[in-house]
């Protein structure tokens, strides 16, 4: 049940104050990723929702994207697809900037990952500000893949990061 889920989900995820810096609480997934029923419950779930719509690649973001994103690629029988912030990747890459409160961030896929053509599912654990999701659309669509959805564990709805994602089908297994 969905509210079983809910739960799980929140009693695996612990708020850290003051982390990386002060003012910032973060969201700190690592409780619920060692806990065996709430990793399968999560991984189940968004498998679950994209069964069947024809996910040939699952694109997770680093870090915390990849830990989910590859699992939920194996349920889906799909592959998958790293976005890796910028100088981590080693064969020729599209790169994708953003801007952060303070200067900008940069995220790159590889040029040759996915086939144009291929449906994508794009996989990370908490969309923000939306910045890093709306980079990863841009870079699956300059790849000439279509988004079939972005799917993460949590949504911190206060930060509206809906708003420059109007255009993708994004689901959120709890928000807070
Ligand atoms: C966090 C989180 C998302 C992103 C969301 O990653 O895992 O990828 O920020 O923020 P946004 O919606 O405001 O863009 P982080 O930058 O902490 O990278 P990491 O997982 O490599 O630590």
């Amino acid at each position: 049940r969905r509210d079983d889920l809910s739960d799980l989900i929140a009693a695996g995820i612990r708020d850290v104050p003051d982390f990386p810096k002060p003012g910032i609480t973060f969201k700190d997934i690592t409780p619920l990723l060692a806990t065996p029923a709430s990793l399968r419950a999560v991984v189940t779930a968004v498998a679950d929702r994209y069964a069947g719509a024809g996910v040939d690649t699952v694109v997770g973001l680093e870090a915390r994207g990849f830990i989910l994103g590859a699992p939920v690629a194996l349920e889906l029988d799909a592959g998958f697809v790293p976005i890796r912030k910028a100088g981590k990747l080693p064969s020729r890459t599209l790169r994708e900037s953003y801007d952060l409160e303070y200067g900008t961030a940069t995220v790159e896929m590889h040029a040759d990952a996915i086939t144009p053509g291929s449906r994508v599912l794009i996989v990370d654990d908490v969309l923000a500000t939306g910045g890093t999701s709306r980079a990863a659309v841009e870079l699956v669509r300059k790849a000439g893949g279509t988004v079939v959805g972005l799917s993460v564990l949590m949504e911190l709805a206060s930060l509206q990061g809906r708003d420059q994602l109007s255009d993708v089908n994004v689901h959120a297994l709890t928000v807070v």
